[in-house]
């Protein structure tokens, strides 16, 4: 069995998704979505991304992060040494998530059959990690929430599936 390759990501505008090894916003919703989401599932991750998780590997899922130390190890997860490796590792799965960051997001975007986003309407001038752009000749819309706001931040954001044409 090939695993379908999902992305996951919150993306501020211009694709927009980190800040100093950090998300762009902290939004409740959207992490409890992503747990929603991802448990159950094998999340494949970039060594960056994985060491920004403040406690370390996501309880309830198997978690495979991409580095190319080969002498990487760390508690609850797997290594892989390219994404290819990563997908190896996880054959017999019906769904692999990939969870970022945006050097992982790059060489998965040719690969995943479906973009789980959430799209938060905000500019951050000051972001250093970006996915690549949507473009609508590869990908449709194929569910789209209401707008939420943040309570926190204030931030607008909705959540935005979009699969690969065929
Ligand atoms: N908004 C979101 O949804 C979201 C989600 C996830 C992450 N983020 C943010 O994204 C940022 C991190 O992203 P990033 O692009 O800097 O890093 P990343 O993609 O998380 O990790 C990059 C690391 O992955 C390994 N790697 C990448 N390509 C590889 C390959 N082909 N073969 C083997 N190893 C490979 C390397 O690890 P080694 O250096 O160990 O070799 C590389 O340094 C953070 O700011 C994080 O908060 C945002």
């Amino acid at each position: 069995m090939t695993p379908q390759i999902t992305i996951i990501a919150a993306v501020a505008r211009n694709g927009a998704i980190g800040r100093k090894g950090d998300l762009l916003f902290h939004i409740s919703d959207d992490l409890r979505r992503f747990k929603a989401i991802t448990l159950g599932k094998p999340v494949i991750m970039g060594r960056k991304t994985f060491e920004s998780f403040p406690n370390g590997a996501l309880p309830g899922r198997r978690n495979i992060v991409i580095t190319r130390n080969s002498s990487y190890r760390a508690p609850g997860v797997e290594t892989a040494s390219s994404l290819e490796e990563a997908l190896e590792l996880v054959a017999n799965s019906a769904e692999a998530m990939v969870i970022g960051g945006g050097e992982i997001y790059s060489q998965a975007f040719p690969l995943a059959g479906l973009l789980r986003l959430t799209l938060i309407d905000a500019e951050v001038a000051d972001a250093d990690t970006f996915m690549p752009p949507v473009d609508e000749k590869t990908w449709v819309v194929k569910e789209q929430s209401a707008p939420f706001t943040d309570p926190r931040s204030g931030v607008t954001y909705c959540f935005v599936d979009y699969e690969r044409r065929r």
